[in-house]
């Protein structure tokens, strides 16, 4: 989808839309349309029951010097903010994407809006365009995107000023979409390195790969333990933008490219949603692209944790004792709890690597989160109040929602194992608070951590106002936000 930003409309055949406070259906702001048909718009309006409601449509047609030109009345609801733009902007491209129709003009002139407003509903249609068709060969025409162009136009200066970063943010977004969106076939361990590797050196991201027999010198055996049923490679993917001469933070993903459970098989039925187990990694590589692509001024660490967890004559058993890269032993109870043994290797491999005081993973980590929560919120975990209160704020400001759990000893005690330091698995209860305890006792000592798990998050079943169906993108606004807020000020 191409955006543009345009002080008159273009010539042609575009589709007209208007975007209207909740309530303010007045003569004023339906001056754009052709004066003769400004009074039959009101009235159509108040027949179609439009009022302006946050992301409302009304869809007619007007004659305007004797052709039908489409409108589209848009309501932006009754509270000003970026939000209201960018769902309004979403349902926009929701209701013209498979339209027929190529360009949308978005026609401000009359609307006190600021320019800035405009652009996020520019960016809340981008959002929303985004579809990977890439395995359909047989769709009609009319089940394939037509609209092409969004022109934002009487919308003064500032609109086009900070279109460049939210463009950087929405390219971030698609990359997170389209690597939790291919299958595991495409997408494994080494593929997905390749797939991140062009976009990210572009932008200026410097990338470097451990692979297995580098991670085995260094002990890495918990996430070794993982991969070592499958026949792919498991991958460390290291990411580093450079954008301030400060001391790094670092962003560590949950990259399970695909999840079978292991031996602790899971049941078929759904098992092809854990082909987006990755969806963590998934989102760190896109706030890398993001943050690097709009020139963030903030020093940053990416690591992702790439394995694939499969059952196979070499796959780790229940039982297994593995020795992590801190040292510290692991009784292997349930190899299906696979997410929380690659992030432990991951996180002390960045804290001894590169001496980060804060850390913030995101992991599909548990199906116990999505009962919790199911589909509204990520969770939040944190040994550090600020830092859970940055991330609570930067994930409402953006739309990324968080909630934060409870972490005590109490529950750190009932991963204790009999055999060695600690088991990957607590009782059934609070299992996203005992996995969460897991990972923080390979937090070191001085370090802030917030762990977010985001299973309910990276996928949904149904479109949002800001994606389709699929992919969310979800935890790219949310860290770029973070980053903007706490690090950039
Ligand atoms: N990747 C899953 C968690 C998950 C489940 C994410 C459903 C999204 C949707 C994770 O590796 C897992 O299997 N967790 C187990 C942990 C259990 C064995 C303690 C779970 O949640 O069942
Ligand atoms: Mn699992
Ligand atoms: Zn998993």
């Amino acid at each position: 989808m191409n955006v543009r930003f345009a002080d008159r409309r273009p010539e042609g055949a575009y589709v007209l839309a208007l975007p209207m406070t909740s309530g303010a259906l007045d003569a004023a702001r339906l001056a754009a349309l052709p004066a003769d048909s400004v009074e039959f718009v009101r009235r159509a309006a108040v027949g179609l029951r439009f009022d302006g409601d946050a992301a409302s449509t009304a869809d007619l047609f007007v004659s305007e010097g004797g052709e039908a030109r489409r409108v589209v009345l848009v309501g932006l609801g009754a509270a000003d903010s970026d939000a209201a733009y960018e769902r309004a902007g979403g349902a926009l491209v929701a209701k013209l994407l498979l339209s027929g129709e190529q360009t949308l003009v978005v026609d401000f002139s009359g609307h006190s809006a600021a320019g800035d407003r405009a652009a996020r509903l520019a960016f809340g249609a981008l959002l929303r365009s985004w579809r990977y068709d890439v395995y359909h060969t047989t769709l009609k025409p009319t089940q394939k995107p037509s609209l092409t162009e969004i022109v934002i136009v009487g919308a003064g200066a500032g609109a086009e000023a900070g279109w460049a970063s939210l463009k950087a943010i929405a390219d971030g977004i698609f990359l997170t979409r389209e690597l939790v969106t291919e299958p595991a076939n495409i997408i494994y361990p080494q593929s997905f390195v390749e797939r991140v590797r062009g976009p990210l050196s572009a932008a200026g991201v410097e990338i470097e790969v451990l692979g297995e027999a580098e991670m085995a010198k260094l002990g890495m055996g918990a996430l070794l333990g993982v991969s070592q049923g499958s026949r792919r490679e498991a991958q460390l993917l290291v990411m580093r933008w450079r954008g301030a001469d400060t001391a790094p933070i670092a962003f560590v993903g949950k990259g399970v490219t695909f999840d079978t459970g292991g031996i602790s098989i899971k049941p078929a039925a759904g098992m092809e949603d854990m082909k987006w187990d990755m969806g963590g990694a998934g989102a760190v590589a896109g706030a890398m692209l993001a943050l690097a692509g709009r020139k963030a001024k903030a020093h940053i660490i990416g690591v992702c944790g790439l394995v694939e967890n499969m059952p196979d004559g070499n796959a780790q058993r229940p039982g297994d004792v593995v020795t992590s890269m801190s040292g510290q032993t692991i009784e292997v109870i349930n190899t299906d709890a696979e997410g929380r043994l690659v992030l432990c290797d991951a996180i002390t491999w960045v804290q001894r690597t590169h001496g980060v005081k804060t850390i913030v993973d995101l992991a599909t980590l548990t199906g116990a989160m999505i009962v919790a929560l199911g589909h509204e919120h990520g969770g939040l975990f944190a040994n550090d109040e600020a830092l859970a209160g940055q991330l609570t704020a930067a994930g409402l400001a953006v739309g990324d929602k968080l909630w934060r759990f409870p972490m005590s000893d109490s529950y750190d005690k009932l991963i204790d194992s009999p055999i060695a330091d600690m088991k990957n698995v607590g009782p059934r209860p609070a299992g996203s608070i005992t996995a969460a305890q897991f990972l923080k006792r390979y937090v070191e000592d001085g370090v802030t951590w917030a762990h977010l798990d985001i299973a309910g998050m990276a996928w949904s079943a149904k479109p949002g106002a800001t994606y389709d169906k699929g992919a969310t993108g979800y935890g790219v606004r949310l860290l770029d936000r973070f980053v903007a807020d706490n690090l950039e000020r």
